[in-house]
């Protein structure tokens, strides 16, 4: 199994495990619909946050298919979770690896999102040994969309009406970039 070197530390935030004591935190996000509003999920209760712990607490395997690292993000001098970057394991063989983000409204539009997941994406090539990390989303969600191109990812494909969203049909992009995509971005 690969070590995951968590905390780290970026410029405004720690990037840690999760803990049960993050409960209160993790729900407040979680379970508001606006957060859940392109996740094809309703928004969690309480008791699905508490599952969702529990599982983490765990351990975070990263060495087969659906392996997954959900990495709790705190603002510096900030005793609280105010989002998360999902790192899932889609290929082992292929080393291929999905991210995602979901952060409480209240923390938006301050760059944590970006910050935080450039942080994971350079941990999933560097430490992880992935070579395509890729990131799903809907078409109207132009906040993620804006994040994905922030980081420098690749539009790569547009997939239409795809997935039912309740009774909406869903569309949604896919961006991706390579290790050596990322290591020459980073180095400019
Ligand atoms: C997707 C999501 C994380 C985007 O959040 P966000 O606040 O727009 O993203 P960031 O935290 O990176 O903040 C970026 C914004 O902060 C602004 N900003 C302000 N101060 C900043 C600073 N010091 N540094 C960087 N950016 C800053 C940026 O200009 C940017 O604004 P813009 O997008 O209007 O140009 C958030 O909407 C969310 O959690 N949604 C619900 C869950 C979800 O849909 N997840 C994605 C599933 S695919």
């Amino acid at each position: 199994m690969t070590e995951v070197p968590l905390p780290v530390r970026t410029e405004r935030l720690v990037l840690r495990r999760f803990t049960p004591d993050d409960l209160d935190d993790l729900h407040a996000y979680q379970g508001l619909p606006e957060v859940a509003r392109f996740l094809y999920r309703p928004p969690l209760t309480r008791e699905q946050c508490v599952q969702s712990l529990a599982r983490r607490a765990a351990g975070t395997a990263w060495a087969e298919d659906d392996d997954d690292l959900v990495v709790a993000v705190c603002p510096i001098g900030e005793e609280r979770v105010v989002g998360e970057v999902v790192l899932k394991l889609a290929s082992a063989r292929a080393r291929q690896a999905e991210i995602g983000w979901v952060f409480h409204p209240a923390y938006g539009g301050r760059g944590y999102a970006t910050e935080a997941a450039s942080a994971t994406a350079s941990l999933a090539f560097a430490d992880l040994g992935v070579h395509r990390l890729f990131a799903r989303l809907d078409v109207l969600n132009t906040g993620s969309v804006r994040v994905c191109e922030r980081l420098g990812m690749r539009r790569e494909a547009h997939l239409v009406e795809n997935d039912l969203d309740g009774g909406r049909w869903g569309s949604e992009y896919v961006y991706a970039a390579l290790a050596r995509e990322w290591k020459a971005g980073r180095a400019q």
